[in-house]
C-alpha cells in the first residue's frame, strides 16, 4: 500500500526539493504552505506522515499536533525546525510528535528515518492482516492442577502491566504463554517484539536493544531503532534472559524502572512504554548465586514469576495435548489408537511439548492419513533403556559423568527422580547433561 506524506511548510524551495525527494522514494505527497491549507488536506483523507515546520503563516504548527493524534494516532509527525528551536522542537516531542530533524535537514537521516518507519508500518500491516486472517486458537492449557494455575496466573498477568518472568524447562510453552499473555491484554493491537538474548552477544545485544546512532561503533553506518524503541506501546519478549551478556544487565535494568534508554553512541535519553515479560529454561536464582545474573535486575524481573511446568509433571493433560497439537496441524484430525496414549505417557519426554508436536507431525506423516498407532512413534519405547555405564575410573570430572548416567539409568531415565537422588535442580541436571552430551 502507498505511503501517504503530507509536506506543511512556508518555503517554497523546501516544498519543491522534499516533495521531489520524497516521491522518488515512491511515496504519495502532497503539501500545504498554512495550517489551514494543512487542516483541510487532514480532514479529507488518511495521512501515514506528516512533516510538519513549526513557524507557519497562520500559527504555530504546535497547536496542531493534539489535532493529528487525536484523528489518528498512527499519524507518524516529524517536526522540521530551525537550530534556535530546540526548546519548541522538544515541547512538540511532549505533544506527540514522534521526531525532530533540524534545518538544514539532511536528507540522508531523513531518508533513513522514514525508511524505517514505513518498514514498521508494512510490518504492523501484515501482523494485523495475519492476526485478522489466522484462525484463532488458544494454545491448550490442561486440566491439571499445576495447568490451572497457569492460566489463572497469566489471565491476572493479561489484564495488567507488571513484568511476568516464564520459568520452565525447554519446549514447555513459555514463548507460546507469553504471545497469549500479550494478546489477551489492553496492548494486543501493538507490536509483540520478541528478541532472543541467548544469540546476541555484548555489542549486538545492546544494538539490538537500544539501536544505535551512526557511527557507534565499525558496522554502524546509519542510525537504527532499538526493539525497545519498536515495543513502544506493546510488548518486549525477552527469551532466555538467563543468557543475558552481564554488560548488558545494568543498561537494561534502568530502561525497565525508569522506562528510558539511550542508543548505543547517543547521549539523549529516549522514553519507550512497553510491557515486559522474561522467559528463561535456567534456574535464574542459581545464575545469581553463582555472579552470572544481576541481583538487582533477578528482584526486578522476578515480580510475577509463572512456572511451566515439566510435561512429565502433568500426563493427565497429555490427551488434551494431543488433540489440541493435532488440531494446529491437521485439517481432520486423524483417529488414535487406544494404546498410544498409554505409550506416550510412558515416555519422560525431554524436549516437553515441542518435542510431543515434532513426534505427533511425525507420526502423522508416517500414519498416511490412517488411524495413528504405536508403530508411528518409532524409537520410544527404545529410548528409556540406557546401556549401564562401566566403573568409575579418570578425572573427577569423568566420574561426574559416570555418576549422572549410572543414576540416570537407574532411574529409567526420569530426570525428575534423578535430580532427587543426585540432590541438585531439574535445571542443574539438563545443564551438565548438554555439557557432557549424555542424554536422559
Ligand atoms: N499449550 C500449547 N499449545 C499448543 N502448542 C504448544 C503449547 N505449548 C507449546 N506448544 C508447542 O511447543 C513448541 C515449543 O513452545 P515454546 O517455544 O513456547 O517453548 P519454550 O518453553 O519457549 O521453549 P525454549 O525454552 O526452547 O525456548 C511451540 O512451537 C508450540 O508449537
Ligand atoms: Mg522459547
Amino acid at each position: 500500500m502507498t505511503v501517504s506524506l503530507l509536506i506543511v511548510d512556508d518555503d517554497s524551495a523546501t516544498v519543491f526539493g522534499f516533495s521531489r525527494y520524497l516521491s522518488n522514494m515512491g511515496l504519495s505527497v502532497q503539501t500545504a504552505s498554512t495550517l489551514q491549507e494543512a487542516d483541510t488536506i487532514l480532514l479529507s483523507r488518511n495521512l501515514d506522515i506528516i512533516l510538519l515546520d513549526l513557524t507557519l503563516p497562520d500559527g504555530n504548527g504546535l497547536d496542531w499536533i493534539p489535532k493529528i493524534k487525536k484523528k489518528n494516532p498512527d499519524t507518524t509527525i516529524v517536526i522540521i525546525t530551525g537550530d534556535n528551536e530546540i526548546n519548541s522542537a522538544v515541547e512538540a516531542m511532549r505533544r506527540g510528535a514522534d521526531h525532530y530533524l533540524t534545518k538544514p535537514v539532511n536528507l540522508e537521516a531523513l531518508n533513513a528515518y522514514l525508511s524505517k518507519n514505513i518498514e514498521l508500518r508494512h510490518l504492523r500491516q501484515k501482523d494485523e492482516a495475519q492476526r485478522r486472517t489466522a484462525k484463532k486458537r488458544d494454545p491448550y492449557f490442561g486440566t491439571s492442577p499445576a495447568m490451572k494455575t497457569i492460566f489463572e496466573h497469566a489471565s491476572l498477568a493479561a489484564d495488567n502491566n507488571s513484568v511476568v518472568l516464564v520459568q520452565g524447562e525447554t519446549g514447555t510453552g513459555k514463548g507460546v504463554l507469553a504471545r497469549w499473555i500479550h494478546e489477551r491484554g489492553p496492548r494486543a493491537s501493538e507490536p509483540f517484539v520478541e528478541v532472543n538474548c541467548a544469540s546476541l552477544r555484548g555489542e549486538l545485544l545492546g544494538s539490538e536493544l537500544f539501536g544505535h546512532v551512526k557511527g557507534a561503533f565499525t558496522s554502524a553506518v546509519q542510525d537504527r531503532q532499538g526493539l525497545i524503541e519498536v515495543a513502544n506501546g506493546g510488548t518486549l519478549f525477552l527469551d532466555e534472559i538467563g543468557d543475558m551478556d552481564v554488560s548488558i544487565q545494568s543498561q537494561f535494568l534502568k530502561a525497565i524502572e525508569e522506562k528510558t534508554y539511550r542508543r548505543l553512541g547517543e547521549t539523549r535519553e529516549r522514553t519507550s512504554d512497553f510491557r515486559l515479560i522474561c522467559a528463561t529454561n535456567h534456574d535464574l536464582s542459581l545464575e545469581v548465586e553463582e555472579g552470572r545474573f544481576r541481583t538487582d535486575l533477578y528482584y526486578r524481573i522476578c515480580v510475577f514469576p509463572i512456572d511451566m511446568p515439566a510435561l512429565q509433571d502433568r500426563y493427565e493433560d497429555l490427551p488434551g495435548l494431543i488433540h489440541g497439537l493435532l488440531d494446529g496441524m491437521c485439517s481432520v484430525i486423524p483417529d488414535i489408537a487406544e494404546d498410544v496414549v498409554l505409550l506416550l505417557k510412558k515416555y519422560h519426554w525431554p524436549g516437553n511439548v515441542r518435542e510431543l508436536r515434532n513426534m505427533l507431525e511425525r507420526a502423522v506423516i508416517l500414519s498416511q492419513g490412517e488411524t495413528l498407532r504405536c508403530a508411528h512413534f518409532p524409537g520410544l519405547e527404545t529410548s528409556r533403556k540406557a546401556p549401564l555405564p562401566p566403573s568409575a575410573t579418570g578425572t573427577l570430572e569423568d566420574v561426574e559423568n559416570m555418576h549422572l548416567q549410572k543414576t540416570l539409568s537407574e532411574c529409567n531415565g526420569d530426570t525428575k527422580t534423578a535430580s532427587r537422588v543426585l540432590g541438585i535442580s531439574r535445571a542443574s541436571l539438563y545443564r551438565k547433561l548438554s555439557k557432557t552430551k549424555i542424554h536422559a
